[in-house]
């Protein structure tokens, strides 16, 4: 399934190429569950896959109490390779918070 194609999508998302992450809210009903598989799906789907959602969302909440990020370089634009990879180094700002 070619996620890169149905997650920028007129027929899937509303303003697919704009950043807002409110879509993914669980309230929100603008997102179809089809659109976007990134574990697979049915019997063989991802076992992982709770674990890999916890780890990335404390690994988050965990940076973001801590650091506030900023970003000074030009526009990061995507490349396709076997995964989508940054076309630059994304050089971000970690400035302590406290
Ligand atoms: C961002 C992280 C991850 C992504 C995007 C991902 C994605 C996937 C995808 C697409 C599949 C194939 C599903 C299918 O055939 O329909 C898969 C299978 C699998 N994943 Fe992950 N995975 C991730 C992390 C993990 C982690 C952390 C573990 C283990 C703790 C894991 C264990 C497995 C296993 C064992 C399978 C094979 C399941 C089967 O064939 O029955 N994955 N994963």
């Amino acid at each position: 399934m070619d996620l890169y194609a149905t997650t920028r999508s007129e027929k899937y998302f509303k303003d697919p190429l704009e950043f807002k992450p409110e879509r993914w809210l669980r309230e929100s009903k603008e997102v179809h569950p089809f659109s976007h598989l990134q574990f697979g799906f049915g019997p063989r789907m991802c076992v992982g896959r709770r674990v890999a959602e916890l780890e990335m969302y404390v690994l988050m909440c965990k940076l973001l109490q801590r650091f506030r990020f900023e970003y000074h370089h030009e526009p990061v634009e995507l490349r396709q390779k076997f995964f989508s990879v940054p076309d630059k180094p994304v050089k971000i700002k970690f400035v302590d918070r406290s």
